[in-house]
Protein backbone atom coordinates (compact mmCIF):
# COMPACT_ATOMS: atom_id res chain seq x y z
CA UNK A 1 0.00 0.00 0.00
CA UNK A 2 1.42 3.74 -0.74
CA UNK A 3 2.30 5.86 2.01
CA UNK A 4 0.89 9.46 1.95
CA UNK A 5 3.61 11.49 2.30
CA UNK A 6 3.25 13.28 5.86
CA UNK A 7 3.51 8.96 6.82
CA UNK A 8 6.38 9.07 4.92
CA UNK A 9 7.94 11.98 7.08
CA UNK A 10 6.63 10.69 10.30
CA UNK A 11 9.63 11.51 13.25
CA UNK A 12 11.96 8.45 13.37
CA UNK A 13 14.20 9.76 16.04
CA UNK A 14 13.38 9.07 20.04
CA UNK A 15 12.41 11.66 22.62
CA UNK A 16 10.22 14.42 23.51
CA UNK A 17 8.83 16.70 20.20
CA UNK A 18 6.67 16.37 17.37
CA UNK A 19 8.87 16.05 15.13
CA UNK A 20 12.30 15.00 14.48
CA UNK A 21 13.83 18.94 14.30
CA UNK A 22 12.31 19.30 17.71
CA UNK A 23 13.65 15.61 18.68
CA UNK A 24 17.06 16.13 17.82
CA UNK A 25 17.87 19.76 18.86
CA UNK A 26 15.94 19.13 22.39
CA UNK A 27 13.89 22.09 21.61
CA UNK A 28 11.16 21.81 24.37
CA UNK A 29 14.32 21.84 26.64
CA UNK A 30 16.59 24.68 25.36
CA UNK A 31 13.46 27.28 24.75
CA UNK A 32 12.25 25.86 28.52
CA UNK A 33 15.47 27.86 29.92
CA UNK A 34 14.55 31.39 29.40
CA UNK A 35 12.38 32.91 31.81
CA UNK A 36 8.41 33.65 30.61
CA UNK A 37 8.30 37.99 30.15
CA UNK A 38 4.94 37.17 31.42
CA UNK A 39 6.24 35.81 34.94
CA UNK A 40 10.05 37.61 35.59
CA UNK A 41 11.02 40.51 37.63
CA UNK A 42 10.97 42.25 34.38
CA UNK A 43 10.29 41.37 30.87
CA UNK A 44 13.80 42.28 29.79
CA UNK A 45 14.75 39.18 31.29
CA UNK A 46 14.03 36.82 28.32
CA UNK A 47 16.67 39.49 26.61
CA UNK A 48 19.39 39.19 29.46
CA UNK A 49 19.13 35.42 29.19
CA UNK A 50 18.82 35.02 25.76
CA UNK A 51 22.56 36.95 25.03
CA UNK A 52 24.16 35.37 28.03
CA UNK A 53 22.76 31.53 27.27
CA UNK A 54 23.62 32.46 23.35
CA UNK A 55 26.72 33.55 24.45
CA UNK A 56 27.66 30.65 26.48
CA UNK A 57 26.84 28.49 23.79
CA UNK A 58 29.34 30.34 21.05
CA UNK A 59 32.18 30.12 23.85
CA UNK A 60 31.79 26.42 24.09
CA UNK A 61 32.30 26.13 20.52
CA UNK A 62 34.90 28.60 20.33
CA UNK A 63 36.72 26.70 23.39
CA UNK A 64 36.59 23.49 21.84
CA UNK A 65 37.61 24.33 18.61
CA UNK A 66 40.60 25.72 20.63
CA UNK A 67 41.49 22.80 22.62
CA UNK A 68 41.44 20.44 19.21
CA UNK A 69 43.33 23.05 17.41
CA UNK A 70 46.40 22.67 19.92
CA UNK A 71 45.82 18.59 19.76
CA UNK A 72 46.10 19.11 15.76
CA UNK A 73 49.33 21.01 16.08
CA UNK A 74 50.70 19.00 18.89
CA UNK A 75 50.76 16.24 16.32
CA UNK A 76 51.97 18.54 13.77
CA UNK A 77 48.40 19.42 11.44
CA UNK A 78 48.98 23.07 11.18
CA UNK A 79 46.24 22.73 8.54
CA UNK A 80 43.45 21.07 10.45
CA UNK A 81 44.31 23.56 13.22
CA UNK A 82 44.38 27.08 10.72
CA UNK A 83 41.24 25.36 10.11
CA UNK A 84 39.36 25.44 13.66
CA UNK A 85 41.27 28.52 14.87
CA UNK A 86 39.22 30.35 11.81
CA UNK A 87 36.02 28.97 13.59
CA UNK A 88 37.58 30.10 17.22
CA UNK A 89 37.66 33.44 16.06
CA UNK A 90 34.23 33.52 14.24
CA UNK A 91 32.39 32.70 17.90
CA UNK A 92 34.12 35.80 19.52
CA UNK A 93 33.02 37.84 17.19
CA UNK A 94 29.37 36.94 17.64
CA UNK A 95 29.55 36.70 21.09
CA UNK A 96 30.91 40.51 21.21
CA UNK A 97 28.51 41.33 18.29
CA UNK A 98 25.67 40.41 20.60
CA UNK A 99 26.97 42.93 23.86
CA UNK A 100 25.07 45.95 21.38
CA UNK A 101 21.25 43.56 22.43
CA UNK A 102 22.30 44.45 26.03
CA UNK A 103 22.43 48.29 25.43
CA UNK A 104 18.77 48.00 24.34
CA UNK A 105 17.98 48.19 28.19
CA UNK A 106 17.26 50.93 30.27
CA UNK A 107 19.74 51.42 33.11
CA UNK A 108 17.40 51.97 35.31
CA UNK A 109 14.84 48.85 34.73
CA UNK A 110 18.18 46.52 34.53
CA UNK A 111 18.09 47.17 38.48
CA UNK A 112 15.27 44.66 38.78
CA UNK A 113 17.31 42.13 36.43
CA UNK A 114 20.18 42.94 38.85
CA UNK A 115 17.96 42.25 41.92
CA UNK A 116 17.34 38.76 40.97
CA UNK A 117 21.03 37.56 40.06
CA UNK A 118 22.30 36.38 43.48
CA UNK A 119 26.25 36.78 43.35
CA UNK A 120 25.94 35.60 39.50
CA UNK A 121 28.96 37.22 38.15
CA UNK A 122 30.75 37.05 34.81
CA UNK A 123 33.72 35.92 36.62
CA UNK A 124 32.06 32.42 36.65
CA UNK A 125 31.15 32.51 33.21
CA UNK A 126 31.92 28.68 32.15
CA UNK A 127 32.27 29.52 28.44
CA UNK A 128 35.61 32.00 29.98
CA UNK A 129 36.53 29.69 31.68
CA UNK A 130 37.38 27.14 29.71
CA UNK A 131 39.29 29.91 27.51
CA UNK A 132 41.49 30.89 29.55
CA UNK A 133 42.05 27.13 30.29
CA UNK A 134 42.70 26.00 26.64
CA UNK A 135 44.52 29.23 25.29
CA UNK A 136 48.10 28.78 26.91
CA UNK A 137 48.51 25.18 25.42
CA UNK A 138 47.20 26.59 22.16
CA UNK A 139 50.39 28.86 22.76
CA UNK A 140 52.74 26.25 23.41
CA UNK A 141 52.06 24.13 21.35
CA UNK A 142 53.00 26.95 18.14
CA UNK A 143 56.12 27.53 20.04
CA UNK A 144 57.34 23.93 19.89
CA UNK A 145 56.41 23.54 16.22
CA UNK A 146 58.57 27.09 15.64
CA UNK A 147 61.40 26.01 17.79
CA UNK A 148 61.07 22.52 16.02
CA UNK A 149 61.97 24.29 12.74
CA UNK A 150 64.28 26.48 14.27
CA UNK A 151 63.24 29.86 14.13
CA UNK A 152 62.93 33.19 16.37
CA UNK A 153 58.99 34.92 16.30
CA UNK A 154 61.10 37.24 14.04
CA UNK A 155 61.88 34.84 11.54
CA UNK A 156 58.88 33.43 11.36
CA UNK A 157 57.68 36.89 10.30
CA UNK A 158 60.34 38.19 8.33
CA UNK A 159 60.50 34.44 6.21
CA UNK A 160 56.76 34.55 6.62
CA UNK A 161 56.34 33.59 2.91
CA UNK A 162 59.19 30.75 3.06
CA UNK A 163 57.31 29.15 6.61
CA UNK A 164 53.55 30.25 5.18
CA UNK A 165 51.62 27.68 7.69
CA UNK A 166 53.47 29.14 10.85
CA UNK A 167 52.95 32.71 9.67
CA UNK A 168 49.40 32.05 9.19
CA UNK A 169 49.12 30.16 12.56
CA UNK A 170 51.00 32.91 14.65
CA UNK A 171 48.66 35.28 12.69
CA UNK A 172 45.46 33.56 13.82
CA UNK A 173 46.87 33.05 17.24
CA UNK A 174 47.18 37.07 17.62
CA UNK A 175 43.70 37.40 16.05
CA UNK A 176 42.10 34.97 19.02
CA UNK A 177 44.27 36.95 21.22
CA UNK A 178 42.77 40.16 19.99
CA UNK A 179 38.93 39.05 19.54
CA UNK A 180 39.62 37.96 23.31
CA UNK A 181 40.32 41.27 24.13
CA UNK A 182 38.13 43.35 22.03
CA UNK A 183 35.40 41.58 24.16
CA UNK A 184 36.58 42.62 27.14
CA UNK A 185 36.77 46.12 26.05
CA UNK A 186 33.64 46.04 24.57
CA UNK A 187 31.97 44.11 27.78
CA UNK A 188 33.61 46.98 30.01
CA UNK A 189 31.53 49.87 27.67
CA UNK A 190 27.95 47.88 28.51
CA UNK A 191 29.01 47.48 31.88
CA UNK A 192 29.90 51.06 32.28
CA UNK A 193 26.69 52.10 29.97
CA UNK A 194 24.50 50.21 32.03
CA UNK A 195 25.44 49.61 35.48
CA UNK A 196 28.31 52.64 35.59
CA UNK A 197 32.27 52.75 36.48
CA UNK A 198 31.98 53.98 39.97
CA UNK A 199 30.01 51.18 41.38
CA UNK A 200 31.07 46.94 42.55
CA UNK A 201 29.63 43.95 40.98
CA UNK A 202 27.56 41.01 42.14
CA UNK A 203 30.32 39.03 43.70
CA UNK A 204 32.14 42.67 45.24
CA UNK A 205 34.69 43.31 42.09
CA UNK A 206 34.86 46.95 41.59
CA UNK A 207 34.04 47.75 37.93
CA UNK A 208 37.12 50.02 37.66
CA UNK A 209 39.54 46.55 38.08
CA UNK A 210 37.55 45.02 35.25
CA UNK A 211 38.73 47.67 33.13
CA UNK A 212 42.33 47.01 33.81
CA UNK A 213 41.53 43.68 32.77
CA UNK A 214 41.68 44.88 28.85
CA UNK A 215 45.48 45.85 29.26
CA UNK A 216 45.51 41.29 29.53
CA UNK A 217 46.98 39.70 26.76
CA UNK A 218 47.30 36.10 26.02
CA UNK A 219 50.45 35.72 24.03
CA UNK A 220 52.20 39.10 24.81
CA UNK A 221 55.26 38.23 22.42
CA UNK A 222 53.15 38.03 19.23
CA UNK A 223 52.09 41.79 20.15
CA UNK A 224 55.65 42.37 21.47
CA UNK A 225 57.20 41.30 18.21
CA UNK A 226 55.56 43.70 16.36
CA UNK A 227 57.76 46.44 18.33
CA UNK A 228 61.03 44.42 17.08
CA UNK A 229 60.10 44.23 13.40
CA UNK A 230 59.62 47.90 13.28
CA UNK A 231 63.05 48.33 15.03
CA UNK A 232 64.29 45.81 12.97
CA UNK A 233 62.79 47.77 9.38
CA UNK A 234 64.48 51.06 10.52
CA UNK A 235 67.64 49.32 11.60
CA UNK A 236 67.95 48.04 7.95
CA UNK A 237 66.91 51.55 6.37
C1 LIG B 1 24.02 44.04 31.35
C2 LIG B 1 24.98 43.22 31.02
C3 LIG B 1 26.17 42.91 31.85
C4 LIG B 1 26.60 43.50 33.03
C5 LIG B 1 25.98 44.69 33.78
C6 LIG B 1 27.80 42.81 33.43
C7 LIG B 1 28.54 43.12 34.55
C8 LIG B 1 29.73 42.57 34.89
C9 LIG B 1 30.54 42.96 36.04
C10 LIG B 1 30.17 44.03 37.04
C11 LIG B 1 31.64 42.18 36.05
C12 LIG B 1 32.78 42.20 37.10
C13 LIG B 1 32.68 41.00 37.97
C14 LIG B 1 31.53 41.07 38.95
O1 LIG B 1 31.67 41.71 39.96
O2 LIG B 1 30.50 40.50 38.63
C15 LIG B 1 31.55 41.29 34.89
C16 LIG B 1 32.50 40.36 34.53
C17 LIG B 1 32.35 39.47 33.50
N1 LIG B 1 31.24 39.31 32.69
FE1 LIG B 1 29.68 40.57 32.58
N2 LIG B 1 28.09 41.83 32.51
C18 LIG B 1 27.11 41.83 31.55
C19 LIG B 1 27.02 40.98 30.46
C20 LIG B 1 27.85 39.90 30.22
C21 LIG B 1 27.69 38.95 29.15
C22 LIG B 1 26.59 38.94 28.08
C23 LIG B 1 28.67 38.04 29.28
C24 LIG B 1 28.86 36.86 28.38
C25 LIG B 1 29.18 35.66 28.77
C26 LIG B 1 29.49 38.42 30.43
C27 LIG B 1 30.61 37.78 30.90
C28 LIG B 1 31.47 38.29 31.83
C29 LIG B 1 32.81 37.75 32.07
C30 LIG B 1 33.47 36.61 31.33
C31 LIG B 1 33.37 38.50 33.11
C32 LIG B 1 34.79 38.37 33.66
C33 LIG B 1 35.62 39.38 32.87
C34 LIG B 1 37.00 39.00 32.47
O3 LIG B 1 37.49 37.91 32.77
O4 LIG B 1 37.60 39.85 31.77
N3 LIG B 1 28.94 39.56 30.96
N4 LIG B 1 30.39 41.55 34.21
Amino acid sequence: MATTQSEDFEPVLPGPGASDYERYLRTDELLALQPDPARAAHRDELLFTTVHQSSELWLKLAWNEVDEAARLLEGGDSGGALRLLRRASLCLQYVTGQLDMLEQMSPWEYQAIRAQLGHGSGFDSPGFREIRRVSPPLGQAFHALRRERDLSLVDVYVHGREHEELYQLAELLTEWDERVNVWRFRHYKVVARIIGEEVVGTQGTPVELLGGLIKNKLYPELWQVRNELTELAKLED
